[in-house]
């Protein structure tokens, strides 16, 4: 039986679908980079990024090889197939994973976000997102230094959700953006809440069906258990 993860949807692959997902914030992450390196005076709403560049330039990075090539980490064909590559490129996912999470977490605390951009529910939720995405990828970790492939998978699929946020916030914020101009305040918070809530529901769904067992397992060989 074909593997679900592995699996098309509406015609494209599972890596397509989570590459078109993260094109948003990753194409601003490159607009930010482009004009933080171009020595032009930086705009009123930009100055934030100007005065401290290295959390926000580090978590552009780290979020842009994220988001592509943990994309492909869940493709249990290239799992089964690419084993070697699959943990080598794991490997430098989590820590990219780990730097996105805590410049992330950085730019919560640190970084003069105007209330607008911030109030002080997403301020909270940032942190606990920051927080748990951390503590999902060193859960993966010790998952699978321990053999058990099936809790890997999942802590690391919450991980990647949590990261995905971005996208699905763009997806959110993008309709009501383009039809009434910037959201910002409580429905901005609300809606990029919404948004982290949306994704773990998605993931926690797909774990909850019945062919990620024997994925996992294939994609590990022997050593596939709980
Ligand atoms: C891997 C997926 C992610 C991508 C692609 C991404 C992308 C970005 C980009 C492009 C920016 C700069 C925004 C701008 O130029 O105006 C940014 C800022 C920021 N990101 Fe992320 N991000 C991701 C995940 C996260 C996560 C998980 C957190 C956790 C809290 C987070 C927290 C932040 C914060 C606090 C800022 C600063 C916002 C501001 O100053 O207005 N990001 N992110």
């Amino acid at each position: 039986m074909k593997p679900r993860a592995a699996g098309r949807f509406a015609g494209l692959p599972l890596p397509a679908w989570l590459i078109m997902l993260s094109s948003v914030p990753l194409l601003g992450g490159v607009a930010r980079l482009l004009h933080l390196s171009s020595g032009d005076p930086p705009a009123a709403e930009a100055l934030r990024f100007a005065i401290a560049p290295l959390p926000v330039t580090l978590h552009i990075i780290a979020a842009t090889f994220y988001c592509l090539v943990g994309a492909f980490q869940f493709d249990s064909g290239l799992q089964c197939r690419w084993l070697a590559l699959h943990r080598l490129l794991g490997r430098l996912t989590v820590v990219c994973g780990l730097v996105v999470g805590l410049t992330g977490l950085w730019m919560t605390l640190a970084s003069e976000i105007p209330s607008g951009l911030q109030g002080e529910l997403l301020r909270v939720v940032r942190v606990a997102v920051a927080a748990s995405m951390v503590a999902f990828l060193v859960l993966g970790v010790m998952a699978i230094r321990a053999g058990q492939v099936r809790r890997h998978l999942a802590w690391m699929a919450r991980a990647y959700a949590l990261a995905q946020g971005a996208g699905t916030q763009a997806l959110l914020l993008l309709p009501p953006t383009l039809a009434f101009g910037e959201i910002t305040g409580l429905v901005r918070d609300l809606a990029m809440t919404a948004a982290w809530l949306l994704n773990l529901w998605v993931v926690e769904w797909v774990l909850a069906q019945p062919a990620q067992a024997p994925v996992a397992r294939r994609a590990v060989g022997t050593r596939g258990q709980a």
